[in-house]
């Protein structure tokens, strides 16, 4: 059987988690109970959980001279991500600065660095020259007119594009344009309609034309049709450690599902349960499953 293959244009980070029950108001100092140093990105984490499923994953992406470039390349190695688009630049590797609570929830600092500094020719290049690609994703980590041009070169090809709007940041309308699927959760639902999403007509008339899902965490997400028919699936009950990385699980699982031919329902419900899963441990791509943990999901 031929690979499923996908390239990700998007950010690498190394992220810097605080874990703490309460977390601080301004001018408070509190105890925490562990730091951890991990790979992060919404761009790698979505990269990295693909590759786990089984797809061929191209990483197009900038990171520093730095000691966390030179292990964030060695793991992109590791997990057996192509990275003949991956490239060194003057600025510092990207550094997330995260506090998760004692529910799991977290609030994230990202500081972009090299990853501001991806080229447009770079991505546009790359996206050309993969061969058999089929699958695009792009997150909101890198500059927009990068993702355009990643996006553009991609339709050109006759790929399917995926664009998840995180961190939440406007939209332009020409990228929107070259966007098959935009996958936002519900907080940036709400930013880019004004609308909540917990109500069935704001969904129906989100995007009309064109496909979407919104990801409801621990309800599961929702397909919106390019007919403004809605598909819900439901999410597994879990006990939630740490949510980071979760949205990224859902969107690089998904992403394999379509490239390998499964039906779009099918690629929701098994990048829910690899979300789901994820949620259970702590960390971003340390708290995804293995290749072999998400046969027994699947
Ligand atoms: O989506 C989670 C990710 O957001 C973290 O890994 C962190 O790096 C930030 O980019």
């Amino acid at each position: 059987m031929s690979k499923s293959v996908i390239a990700v244009v998007g950010s690498a980070m190394m992220d810097l988690t605080a874990y703490a029950d309460t977390l601080p108001e301004a001018g408070q100092t509190l105890l925490g109970q562990l730091f951890t140093t991990g790979f992060g990105g919404k761009g790698a984490n979505q990269a990295v959980i693909a590759a786990h499923c089984g797809a061929d994953v191209h990483f197009i992406g900038k990171l520093g001279r730095d000691l966390f470039g030179d292990s964030i390349a060695a793991n992109f190695s590791t997990v057996g991500i192509n990275t003949d688009s991956l490239e060194r630049g003057e600025n510092p590797t990207g550094v997330a600065h995260i506090w998760v609570d004692g529910h799991g929830e977290n609030r994230i600092i990202i500081i972009p660095g090299a990853n501001h500094d991806i080229e447009i020719s770079q991505a546009k290049k790359a996206i050309q020259s993969i061969p058999d690609l089929s699958v695009v994703i792009a997150q909101c980590e890198i500059k927009q007119d990068v993702t355009l041009a990643a996006f553009t070169a991609a339709k050109a090809r006759g790929c399917t594009t995926i664009l998840n709007p995180a961190p939440f940041e406007a939209v332009s309308d020409e990228l929107l344009s070259v966007t098959d699927w935009l996958i936002p959760n519900e907080t940036e639902f709400k930013a880019l309609t004004q609308t909540d999403a917990h109500d069935e007509k704001n969904l129906v008339s989100f995007r009309v034309g064109k496909c979407s899902i919104v990801t409801l965490g621990s309800q599961g997400a929702v397909l919106i049709s390019a007919k403004g028919e809605l598909t819900r699936v439901s999410a597994p009950p879990v006990k939630a450690v740490d949510t980071t990385g979760a949205g990224d699980a859902f969107v690089g699982t998904f992403a394999f599902g379509l490239a390998s031919g499964m039906s779009e329902e099918n690629a929701m419900a098994l990048g829910i349960k690899v979300a789901s899963f994820s949620v259970t441990r702590k960390g971003a791509q340390s708290s995804y499953p293995s290749q072999a943990e998400i046969k027994t999901l699947s």
